[in-house]
């Protein structure tokens, strides 16, 4: 239905058929939380939401982009010129950063006109921004036939934002929308950016609670983590916390401030809670899949510390229902946000009547609630 609306859009707006379009899906993860940018071990999935982006060539130099989300606000500039970020135009920076920086790398692009609309829910912590300049990146990439694979699309969205959005962001949220599948979540090694394909089985539902508690904290706070991590890794003698563990954290206890031990021992944990989740699945062992779902909410909470009390609620709200046939944790940055849980498509609708009751009664807002399911990531839909 979105790309049967963003084709009528294209042709309304530019009076001239699209010749493509692209789709990159908004993620969740599972488990494996703050470790990417620590070089650790994440597993999120790609969603049914995501960025839809029509485009037609163009004879002159120019990209042309219009944003359904922004009241087909547009905006523009040409490949001959350095492409810089736009102050008056935010949305606009995640296309002109991945534009300039396959530019740097030496790649020829041709001028386009673009219309771009999403449906990620916005402010959710579900990647929207994520999604639009990885599909951006993946028709760039097949429109001048660049042949980019999973990783590359990862990385040079993930610039994009670092460098022209001004967000400092791991490379989970790119590289889950290029390189998921359907049924599938991706244990994802950051260090090399190798990953792995773990099937879901059949029988579960991706419940995404969406808290509604506005993420302002989210930037300051996420940087103030990042600079602890980084602390503890120095403490401990080592350039990233990949390359330490929870018994060298332990003996080297002394050389840290209190802070920077605990943000190091959540890290550290949550990498092994992380490949016992996946190793798990692939047994089909339910029970320590939950577990660790249930022990990284805990550590999230008290160790690295990016929940608030709505989140925790709506936690222990759905954990209250599950009997251990079940797993939820908060998840993506913290401050809000979203919890996930993974429960059997049997209890997904009661679970889901429960907690809309038991959190409109404590905090007066109805939360978002989607059922979903692993999506593929990156594609092409019509060409
Ligand atoms: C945000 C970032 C990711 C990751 C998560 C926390 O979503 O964009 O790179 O760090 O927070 O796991």
């Amino acid at each position: 239905m979105m790309r049967e609306k963003i084709a009528d859009r294209f042709a309304s707006v530019y009076k001239n058929n699209a010749r493509n379009i692209y789709f990159a899906p908004g993620r969740v993860n599972l488990i494996g939380e703050h470790t990417d940018y620590n070089d650790g071990f994440v597993f999120p999935c790609a969603l049914k939401f995501g960025t839809y982006i029509a485009t037609s060539g163009r004879d002159d130099r120019c990209i042309r982009v219009c944003a359904g989300n922004f009241n087909d606000e547009f905006n523009q500039w040409t490949l001959d010129q350095s492409i810089e970020p736009d102050p008056n135009c935010l949305w606009s920076n995640y296309l002109r950063g991945v534009c300039a920086l396959l530019l740097a790398q030496g790649h020829r692009l041709t001028g386009l006109d673009v219309y771009i609309e999403g449906d990620v829910p916005r402010g959710a912590g579900l990647s929207s921004s994520a999604s639009l300049s990885v599909a951006f990146a993946k028709a760039l990439s097949d429109i001048n036939g660049l042949n980019l694979g999973v990783s590359d699309l990862a990385r040079v969205a993930q610039a994009a934002e670092n460098d022209f959005a001004g967000c400092s962001c791991g490379i989970m949220d790119q590289l889950a929308s290029a390189g998921g599948r359907a049924g599938h979540a991706l244990l994802l090694d950051c260090e090399d950016l190798g990953f792995e394909l773990v099937s879901i089985p059949d029988d579960l539902t991706i419940l995404i609670i969406d808290s509604r508690v506005e993420r302002n904290l989210v930037g300051s706070e996420y940087n103030d983590r990042r600079s602890d991590c980084e602390r503890a890794a120095k403490a401990l003698g080592v350039t990233t916390l990949r390359h330490t563990n929870l018994s060298a954290l332990e003996q080297g206890r002394s050389q840290l401030d209190e802070l920077a031990y605990r943000r190091a021992r959540h890290v550290l944990s949550e990498n092994e809670r992380t490949l016992r989740c996946a190793a798990a699945l692939k047994a089909n062992d339910m029970a320590v899949v939950y577990q660790t779902m249930r022990d990284s909410h805990i550590s999230m909470r008290d160790d690295f510390e990016i929940t608030v009390p709505a989140i925790d609620f709506l936690v222990a709200t759905v954990d209250a229902q599950l009997n251990n046939d079940g797993g939820v944790r908060m998840t993506g940055g913290g401050f809000g946000g979203c919890v996930v849980a993974l429960v059997p498509k049997t209890k997904a609708s009661e679970i889901e009547t429960i907690v809309k009751t038991a959190y409109c009664e404590a905090y007066g807002i109805e939360p978002n609630i989607y059922h979903c399911e692993a999506e593929d990531g990156a594609r092409t839909l019509l060409e």
